[in-house]
């Protein structure tokens, strides 16, 4: 529990969540309580980090001393995942001496869910007590000095959805009407991803990752622009996750793995089989970054 008692986000208790006027606001808070609720009656640990495990990533929860496992299914006002290669699972335990949940397999808004749905769960372990989130993810390398297998340390995001989890009433007990996106990645864990990286010989980049909607790859055209717009990656995913973490005032570390590069003037055709094993092979990669920065919370935690 000393990890528990550090974790220094103020984390807003049930009733104040409820007692914010509004409809809207009143849904998305009485689900919350339900679903931490839910939560608490499988595991009574208190997560310091969550864990965002995109497409192919999963393998990461082998790492993870797990004291409980749920499957999305049976979790109130949780989405169901459509997605390949998402198990659909909350694991909850220690990883490198962490409270941690992780997400096996993520909600994304190209399977239909709603904004909302898809940031149900970072909301539910901001809930729980998380002042980190490490939120991974499959990409294209738009930046054609990347190759397959690098990894992406994500620096900025360029919101191409066309939706954002906040649009509707604002809680004001959840987070700012209008917040601050001058630094949603956390320069601190940035860095030392990077020092990680570099010390177990791991290729990765400092990059922007840009979010479409999907579910289709992008056109050579898409991939020209995106280049011209100043994306270094482009995914499906992490963006809608990182504002509402932003929003809630938690540490956001974003990964991104490169599982193709595009050449928009010889472009080849992409699938979702091979972005999975380009993102399967780099998964010992990321687990090694992921747990690097892990032990260093440990770390921070035990000598506060
Ligand atoms: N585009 C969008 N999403 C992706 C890609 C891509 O090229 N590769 C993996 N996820």
């Amino acid at each position: 529990m000393r990890a528990a008692r550090l974790c220094r986000r103020r984390v807003p208790q049930a009733r104040e969540i409820a007692l914010v006027g509004s409809y809207n606001i009143h849904q998305l808070s009485k689900q919350m309580t339900e679903a931490v609720d839910f939560i608490r009656q499988q595991w009574n640990g208190t997560p310091c980090a969550g864990l965002v495990l995109g497409s192919g990533l999963g393998k990461l929860c082998d790492a993870i001393e797990i004291e409980a496992a749920i499957d999305y299914s049976t979790i109130p006002h949780f989405a169901r995942t459509t997605a390949m290669g998402h198990v659909g699972r909350l694991v909850c335990g220690n990883l490198e001496g962490v409270p941690v949940i992780a997400m096996n397999g993520r909600f994304h808004f190209y399977e239909g869910h709603a904004m909302r749905q898809v940031t149900f769960p970072m909301r539910l372990m901001g809930a729980l007590g998380i002042d980190l989130a490490i939120v991974t993810n499959a990409a294209g390398g738009v930046n054609r000095q990347y190759a397959t297998g690098d990894v992406v340390v994500i620096e900025d995001h360029i919101n191409l959805m066309c939706g954002n989890p906040l649009t509707g009433t604002n809680d004001d007990s959840l987070g700012p009407r209008f917040p601050d996106m001058s630094q949603p990645y956390d320069l601190v864990l940035m860095a030392r991803a990077l020092t990680i990286a570099r010390l177990h010989h791991i290729i990765a980049h400092r990059g922007v990752y840009a979010a479409v909607a999907g579910p289709n790859y992008e056109t050579r055209a898409e991939y020209r622009l995106l280049r011209r717009l100043g994306a270094d990656v482009v995914g499906m995913s992490t963006v809608p996750e990182a504002i509402v973490a932003a929003h809630a005032g938690i540490r956001v570390l974003g990964l991104s793995t490169v599982t193709n590069v595009s050449n928009p003037d010889a472009l080849k055709p992409t699938d979702g089989e091979s972005v999975l094993d380009a993102s399967r092979l780099a998964e010992p990669r990321v687990r090694k970054i992921i747990c690097g920065i892990l032990e260093k919370e440990a770390n921070r935690l035990a000598s506060e």
